[in-house]
């Protein structure tokens, strides 16, 4: 057994993934922009992922913009069996590396055939309606028009499953009146449990949350809290982090993203990291959550 098969597994859209994956965004330059510093260490991270039995990898066209998945295509293609590669349309760049919301029907479809063309696939397993409302936090607006457009290139053949990112509940149960969801993914954490009643109402309905920011993103995340829980166990900071999302509900799964081989192993090694009780009583504390 490899360590990550501790992870468990979970059903995202028509496939078993491993609850630990990867998410491939830091491989592209500064800014998430541009080629990585270094092409040849970006392909050994994928390969490393892979070989350690990562199933699930976490995308998108707008990282670079291209960058990532055309690294990700030259990394893994012919990709093994049971690879699930998910990515996400919504957003553009700007040459000044901004983030700009692409919703209309034309952009949104334009993006869909780009990221099957970069990454080398005939159908897209799993794409995400990356909400842009407000890049920075999920806001509200209806998601009707611009979902209707992917739930046509599901019906086309283009993209297998759908799901959704950086949404409110609100957006969720208005998407699921639309098409099938299979996942959501938004940014939750350790110390950002904003969505705590979210996952545990998908996880009643067996859909998949994918928490963005896993280690706090572009600031990862410091806490003595942490730092504590894991001299304990003989663990590092971000395998505690992780191990707490790996326990708090068995629908998420973990994309934590690297540029990395060494911290690629240290946070797939996580998957060996058992919290006790104590330890999750702690770490509830880094949200400010004080329970009984
Ligand atoms: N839907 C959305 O809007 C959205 C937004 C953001 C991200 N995402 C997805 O979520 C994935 C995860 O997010 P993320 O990569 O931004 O953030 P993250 O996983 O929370 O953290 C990544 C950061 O932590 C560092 N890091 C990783 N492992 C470490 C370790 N063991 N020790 C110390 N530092 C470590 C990385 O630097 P090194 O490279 O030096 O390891 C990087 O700076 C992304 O790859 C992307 O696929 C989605």
């Amino acid at each position: 057994m490899s360590s990550i098969d501790r992870s468990g597994t979970f059903t995202l859209g028509g496939r078993t993934v491993k609850r630990l994956g990867y998410g491939a965004m830091q491989l592209a330059g500064p800014g998430v922009f541009g080629p990585p510093k270094d092409h040849d260490a970006a392909l050994a991270v994928l390969r490393e992922a892979v070989a350690f039995g990562v199933n699930h990898i976490d995308t998108s066209d707008f990282y670079g913009p291209h960058v990532t998945n055309q690294i990700i295509r030259e990394a893994l293609h012919p990709y093994p069996d049971g690879l699930v590669i998910v990515t996400k349309i919504g957003a553009r760049r700007g040459a000044d590396k901004s983030w700009i919301p692409a919703f209309s029907s034309e952009e949104l479809t334009q993006a869909a055939h780009d990221n099957r063309r970069n990454l080398g696939v005939d159908a897209i397993e799993v794409v995400n309606l990356r909400c842009m409302f407000d890049p920075h936090h999920p806001a509200e607006g209806s998601i009707e028009a611009p979902l209707s457009v992917l739930a046509d290139l599901q019906r086309q053949g283009l993209v297998r499953h759908i799901g959704l990112s950086h949404v409110t509940p609100t957006q969720v149960a208005e998407g699921r009146r639309i098409c099938k969801i299979v996942c959501v993914q938004n940014y939750y954490n350790v110390a950002h449990r904003d969505d705590d009643a979210l996952i545990d109402e998908l996880a009643r309905d067996g859909i998949a949350y994918v928490p963005y920011f896993p280690l706090g993103g572009f600031n990862p995340l410091q806490s003595s809290s942490l730092d504590a829980v894991a001299t304990r166990l003989g663990a590092t900071p971000m395998q505690v982090a992780l191990a707490w999302l790996l326990r708090r509900s068995p629908n998420i799964l973990l994309i934590p993203g690297t540029s990395s081989v060494e911290h690629l192993r240290e946070n797939l090694a996580a998957a060996e990291c058992v919290l006790p009780d104590d330890a999750i009583k702690e770490l509830n504390h880094v949200a400010g959550i004080v329970q009984a």
